[in-house]
């Protein structure tokens, strides 16, 4: 369906991409010819000195010599010194393009001027902190509301894990409920009760570990897209209490890399309200990405909570905020002298002129320049040429796009099924498969999340288009087939 100003022109054939997505895990491993991948290891060798330098320095001052999870890249973390548009340069002066667009807040572009130059203004005017209120959030949460009407009122986070973490503490005190459900396999940010069963659905606590198993006795997974499990765990969850809160991405688990049907929102909100719980839209990726409205607008369902993230501030820090029906909202400024109950939430740096001034003036910039639309037609042009690629080189690959964010798949890791007996043998094997294409894919000039996924931006164009399209002909006639 298309909706104007939104970035999705249509909404993916999900039986299609499952059925595809079934052969590719149940297929043998497609790995780039031991010569390719030398010559692409060998790229690194030769012409990223510097930041294999600066790595291996690293690694002695910082855990895994990086910051950040998006950067732990193989065979070593490149060094950026800037991104640029739609271009990151390394500290050896190599150009790529960027689809990583630091993980999706970029919609307009790396450093895009007109929003830079609006911030350094607000520095150097107000500074970057006051600790007390200022004008620009009343500014932005106005903003976000003209957009996004079902968000009455907005409160700043630092991040999209901690909105997440406030979210499903105001849906736990409004509700009087302690369950939570959240979709297998999603990531919601890193907290104790959330970061579970990620990637892979019912695999627990696999990837987290140092959290102790009573603090996420209340958090359930229901399946990805199937309504009837999710009916499942609410009945379950009737004989405990209750459920606070659905949480789930609009989009699917992981910015849809496991998608979900159109109509799928609708039917959780009908069963929300069937259930006497609230809806939690994380709109950390899809906010402004998706379109003006965001997912909810593109769906047109109503969540009681949306948590905003990444885009919120523009690319600038820090990132991240809930908005939703005020009498929810209400119980974060409630307390013992409103003799009402509190979810107490705060944050010394949050809601920072700086932070809300930039979320400001970006939010401004996409609506203005349409910026969701063109960067989803350029996640569709993308889309279809790398589709065209895999029929040309007769690939199992799975590609597809909801807009500007396209998901290819070479070995479908998050696709695995925890009934597989095999199933912790293969994880790390199709992880490694995908490492190489991503880093066969940077050795020709494109950066990716994590050889996966791209995020388009308004600043790519027919030129980036081929550059990439080229690329990838390159490592698809390497693969061995
Ligand atoms: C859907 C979703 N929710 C929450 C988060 C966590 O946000 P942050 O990295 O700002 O903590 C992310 C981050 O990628 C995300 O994609």
């Amino acid at each position: 369906m298309k909706k104007e100003g939104y970035s999705v022109s249509k909404w993916p054939d999900v039986d299609l991409i499952n059925e595809k997505m079934d052969k590719l895990i149940n297929d043998r491993l497609y790995e780039i010819k031991p010569e390719a991948m030398g010559r692409y290891l060998n790229y690194f060798e030769t012409k990223c000195k510097g930041s294999k330098a600066l790595n291996e320095e690293a690694r002695k001052y910082i855990p895994g010599g990086v910051q950040h999870n998006l950067a732990f890249n193989y065979p070593f973390p490149l060094a950026i010194d800037r991104a640029e548009g739609a271009y990151l340069y390394d500290v050896d002066g190599n150009r790529y393009v960027d689809y990583l667009q630091a993980g999706g807040p970029t919609l307009l572009g790396s450093n895009y001027k007109p929003v830079t130059e609006k911030v350094i203004e607000i520095i150097a005017e107000h500074g970057p902190v006051t600790g007390l209120f200022h004008e620009y959030e009343l500014k932005l949460a106005k903003l976000i509301r003209e957009h996004m009407p079902w968000v009455e009122q907005y409160r700043c986070f630092g991040s999209g894990t901690e909105a997440d973490m406030a979210a499903i503490r105001v849906a736990r005190v409004f509700t009087g409920k302690k369950k939570i459900v959240k979709a297998g396999g999603a990531y919601h940010g890193w907290s104790d009760q959330l970061v579970y069963s990620l990637h892979i659905p019912y695999t627990k606590t696999y990837e987290a570990h140092g959290i102790p198993e009573e603090a996420t006795i209340h958090t359930k997974e229901c399946y990805p897209g199937d309504i009837e499990s999710l009916r499942k765990v609410l009945e379950a969850n009737e004989k405990e209490g209750g459920t606070a809160a659905v949480l789930i991405e609009p989009f699917g688990p992981e910015s849809g890399t496991r998608m979900t049907h159109f109509d799928y929102c609708a039917k959780v909100r009908e069963l929300c309200d069937e259930f006497d719980t609230l809806l939690i839209f994380d709109e950390v990726v899809t906010a402004f990405r998706a379109g003006p409205g965001g997912a909810q607008g593109y769906f047109n369902v109503r969540p009681d909570l949306t948590v905003f993230g990444k885009i919120v501030s523009g690319g600038f820090p820090m990132a991240g905020g809930v908005g939703g029906r005020e009498d929810i909202m209400s119980v974060m400024a409630a307390g013992v002298k409103a003799g009402k109950k509190r979810a107490y939430v705060g944050g010394t740096l949050t809601a920072n002129p700086l932070s809300c001034a930039a979320g400001y003036f970006a939010i401004k910039e996409i609506i203005e320049q349409d910026a969701a639309r063109k960067a989803g037609e350029n996640g569709d042009k993308l889309c279809a040429g790398i589709q065209g690629l895999i029929d040309k080189y007769e690939l199992p690959f799975v590609v597809w796009n909801i807009g500007s964010i396209i998901h290819f798949e070479v070995s479908g890791v998050m696709y695995l099924s925890v009934t597989d007996p095999d199933i912790f043998k293969k994880i790390p094997q199709r992880q490694h498969n995908i490492e190489e294409f991503g880093a066969a894919l940077t050795a020709n000039g494109v950066i990716t999340l994590a050889g996966s996924r791209i995020y388009t931006s308004m600043a790519d164009n027919d030129e980036t288009i081929a550059e990439t399209l080229r690329c990838f002909d390159e490592v698809f006639k390497n693969i061995d087939r």
